[in-house]
């Protein structure tokens, strides 16, 4: 078992990760809880894989465990629900010293933590990630939250977890389509910090695909690296850390334009990096050759690179209603050299240049 620490002084944490292992988290959840009590979120496509396994584990370690089951998918990340999970919480007795589980992807992990974030003004909190993007993103960094109607993530909070388990054999479920979705925001830690990661990437990208469990390893574990750095270095997001938004600005206007359905968030972050790149090549922050290598490793795993039908003048005006751009400029992490980016106000007409 491999094991990171995050480090936030006194809100520091571990992650776990492991093959198969999960027989083993039994004792490494008593390390990180203050009460027997557990209460456990996860969907209706986890549950019927791992729920079981997962609380006769616990149930051996001496937890009494509690569970919420909510319909897979987006759409059940809203204040309806929030909600009813509080309300379960609170029929079932837990008290401030018991601990929400999540166990799912980043669904789950997002409306659990917002859960365990307010319930009785917050209790411990603990995440099982089951998906690639969950396990290198979203369960990294103590963003939990939900989303308004026509607004992603607008109601949140940040909530640090105790622990977060990372099981990579919990992968193998988990359909292709999926699996690339995770691997775009690992190719964007790559652009955006990790040379090294990215010519692995580049290197071994067959073999990861065959989800290669040393590989796979590897990469989570640089991946939770990267971004624990970053979130150690500016937690709330002052500066820093909106450097995780590189090609989220294009990919958030293309999984809008697209009402969310003809695209996964890291198809539309994998076209978004790409238009991203593009931008930084006009700007001369990079060279062709770096450029063609980002767009030739996004081919490679399979994602996409363009973004179809829609027109671009749309995007653009998606993007400025953007909640992260200020005024009329609008802010772009954009590649400036290998393993690096830095943040740009652009304005529209550039944009719109590149997007052809
Ligand atoms: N908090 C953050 O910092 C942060 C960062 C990135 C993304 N997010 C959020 O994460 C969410 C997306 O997460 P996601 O991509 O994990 O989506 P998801 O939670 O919807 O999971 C994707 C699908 O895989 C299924 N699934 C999960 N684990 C499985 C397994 N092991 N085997 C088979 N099926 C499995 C789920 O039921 C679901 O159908 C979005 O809501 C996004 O806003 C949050
Ligand atoms: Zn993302």
């Amino acid at each position: 078992m491999e094991v990171i620490n995050i480090d936030l002084k006194d809100r520091s944490y571990p992650i776990y990760i492991c093959n198969n292992m999960l027989d083993d988290i039994g004792k490494v959840v008593c390390r990180h809880t203050k009460s027997k009590r557990i209460y456990l979120v996860t969907d209706t496509n986890v549950y019927p894989l791992y729920y079981e396994k997962v609380k006769a584990i616990l149930n051996n370690a001496g937890f009494d465990v509690s569970k919420f089951v909510i319909p897979a998918g987006e759409s059940s990340k809203n204040l309806d629900m929030l909600k009813n999970i509080l309300e379960d919480i609170y029929k079932s007795g837990l008290l401030r010293d018991g601990s929400i589980i999540a166990l799912g992807g980043g669904v789950v992990g997002d409306i659990a933590g917002f859960a365990a974030a307010t319930y009785m003004r917050g209790v411990d909190f603990i995440q099982i990630p089951t998906t690639l993007l969950a396990q290198v993103d979203s369960s990294v960094g103590g963003k939990v939250g939900v989303n308004l109607r026509g607004g992603k993530n607008i109601v949140g909070a940040f909530h640090q977890p105790k622990m977060v388990y990372i099981d990579t054999s919990n992968l193998r479920t988990l359909n292709k389509r999926e699996i690339l979705g995770g691997l775009a925001e690992i190719i964007k830690y790559g652009v955006i910090w990790d040379k090294e990661l990215f010519e692995y990437l580049e290197y071994n990208m067959d073999e990861i695909l065959n989800l290669n469990d040393e590989m796979i390893t590897h990469i989570i574990k640089k991946s939770c690296v990267i971004k624990g750095k970053v979130v150690s270095l500016d937690e709330k997001e002052q500066k820093l850390r909106q450097i995780l938004n590189y090609g989220h600005t294009v990919g958030h206007a293309i999984e809008a334009l697209t009402g969310y359905e003809k695209y996964i968030h890291g198809e539309a972050v994998a076209i978004g990096m790409v238009y991203a790149a593009k931008l930084s090549l006009k700007k001369s922050l990079i060279d062709k050759e770096y450029f063609d290598r980002i767009c030739a490793l996004i081919k490679k795993s399979g994602l996409p690179v363009e973004y179809g039908e829609l027109h671009k003048e749309d995007i653009v005006e998606l993007i400025r209603h953007d909640k992260k751009n200020k005024n009329d400029k609008i802010r772009f992490v954009l590649p400036v050299g290998y393993g690096k980016v830095d943040i740009f106000e652009v304005n529209k007409d550039e944009i719109l240049s590149i997007l052809d």
